[in-house]
């Protein structure tokens, strides 16, 4: 037996997202998003499939947070709808989104769990999108007005926020790599869409503040470890770009109030920013972004082996044989471990949480009606012990929250993948926790597990 035994203190919950669970789309106010137009587009979704119903969370939200108060969860890490909330993107109100997520809140502290919002994972109104989107500067100040809508509403009673998930995702899959809505391929538009993302962040934090006395901010990003294919410099220079790609230019604005020397250069040379550089930088920007924040939130799924010729094509990995989830996704614990002392390392940070880990396996109810889980239990196991191992070198890691409570719309992948610890059956909304679950359940309760188990 190897037991690893967590700090009484350290959160234990699920994630979600409000696209992604909700469904519920056209009703009680709601307005189109970027990715109702993105969905209901053909050609956009592998499986054609749309957010429309999802798991119907909008009607059986009370029976989700039930679901968490009988696993034990601690903490709920969830998003908020802005076109539920300012229907024209910003403006008028509309209350009855807003006392949706009351009546969640409310629920969520009766069961015990702490809830942390997510303000924004992606569902940007139509509207906003038309007047030009992330890219446009606008954009930036509308989300600090919904900022303080929903946090002037919900800040007496939720004390965790988070302000954007993945800047990387809203940004460069979104406005460069085309997959996500909008569903663009532009890299002028992708890094101005990144910089007034970070930017809208800076000036909602202390908006939120004020809104919410005593609350944490902080916000979350996606890192991928780059990890070079071989020791040849090339491999290595290669390695050191896709890491500045995907995790540098965000996080460095974030923490040094700059954005990487080494990519400001190579976008200029590539003709990816304009030749005059940063152009929508304007003053006062960059001290901005790099505000003080109360925790950086980690998500992490897996690590990218770059080599010079891979990185050429994205980044795709060269070694077909290794553990993969249904995502296509490495296998890679110990990125974990590498990934939470990096940060600790590089950004000194006052504390983190792993906002999102979790894997895709579709292993379905069987005769006995329960799901065997057993690889994505295995998973859990491996990334809670490498998450110790860096809490035991002095990380100071806080709560971990398994993406995801329910299987869910997995945006351009549609239905096809499943991450949740619990199942859904698309056809009846029935839901059944997996092993994995089960197994989750027990580790909480004892703050601890068998790492060998
Ligand atoms: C992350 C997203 C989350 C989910 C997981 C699998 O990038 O934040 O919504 O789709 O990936």
């Amino acid at each position: 037996m190897s037991v690893l035994q967590f700090p009484k203190g350290f959160l234990w919950g699920t994630a979600t997202a409000a696209y992604q669970i909700e469904g519920a789309v056209y009703e009680d106010g709601r307005s189109e998003s970027i990715w109702d137009r993105f969905t209901h587009t053909p050609g956009k979704i592998l499986d054609g499939s749309t957010g429309d119903v999802a798991c119907d969370h909008y009607h059986r939200w009370r029976e989700d947070v039930a679901l968490m108060k009988n696993l034990g969860m601690q903490a709920y890490r969830f998003s908020v709808a802005w076109p539920r909330i300012l229907p024209g993107g910003r403006g008028a109100v509309n209350q009855a989104g807003l006392d949706f997520y009351r009546r969640l809140v409310d629920e969520l502290l009766e069961a015990g769990i702490t809830p942390f919002v997510t303000l924004y994972h992606w569902d940007l109104p139509q509207v906003l999108q038309d007047a030009g989107g992330w890219p446009a500067r606008a954009t930036a100040e509308a989300f600090v007005e919904y900022a303080d809508v929903v946090s002037r509403a919900l800040g007496d009673q939720v004390k965790h926020w988070i302000t954007h998930n993945e800047p990387w995702c809203i940004s460069i899959l979104s406005h460069q790599i085309g997959e996500h809505a909008p569903g663009w391929h532009d890299w002028p538009a992708a890094l101005a869409a990144g910089h007034h993302v970070l930017l809208s962040h800076g000036l909602a934090v202390p908006v939120i503040r004020a809104n919410s006395p005593g609350a944490e901010v902080g916000i979350t990003l996606n890192f991928t470890q780059s990890v070079a294919a071989s020791d040849r410099a090339e491999d290595i220079a290669a390695s050191r770009i896709f890491d500045g790609f995907f995790n540098r230019w965000f996080a460095d604005p974030l923490y040094y109030a700059a954005y990487p020397e080494d990519m400001v250069a190579l976008y200029r040379a590539q003709g990816h920013l304009p030749a005059g550089g940063l152009e929508f930088v304007q003053p006062g920007d960059m001290a901005a972004i790099a505000v003080t924040t109360d925790f950086l939130g980690v998500n992490y799924y897996t690590r990218a082996v770059i080599s010079a010729e891979t990185l050429e094509q994205g980044g795709a990995l060269p070694e077909p044989a290794l553990d993969r989830t249904e995502m296509g996704w490495e296998v890679y614990p110990e990125g974990m471990y590498e990934l939470l002392m990096r940060l600790h390392v590089d950004y000194h940070l006052p504390k983190l949480y792993i906002t999102e880990s979790g894997a895709s396996y579709s292993d379905a109810p069987g005769p006995d009606r329960r799901v065997h889980d057993e690889r994505r239990r295995t998973f859990l196991r491996d990334h809670f012990a490498a998450s110790h191992r860096a809490l035991t070198a002095g990380v100071p890691l806080a709560g971990y929250f398994v993406w995801s409570l329910i299987d869910n719309f997995e945006w351009a992948k549609g239905y096809t993948q499943r991450f949740g610890i619990v199942w859904v059956d698309y056809a009846t909304q029935e839901r059944i926790p997996k092993d994995s679950a089960l197994w989750y359940q027990q580790v909480i309760a004892e703050h601890g597990f068998d790492a060998a188990g």
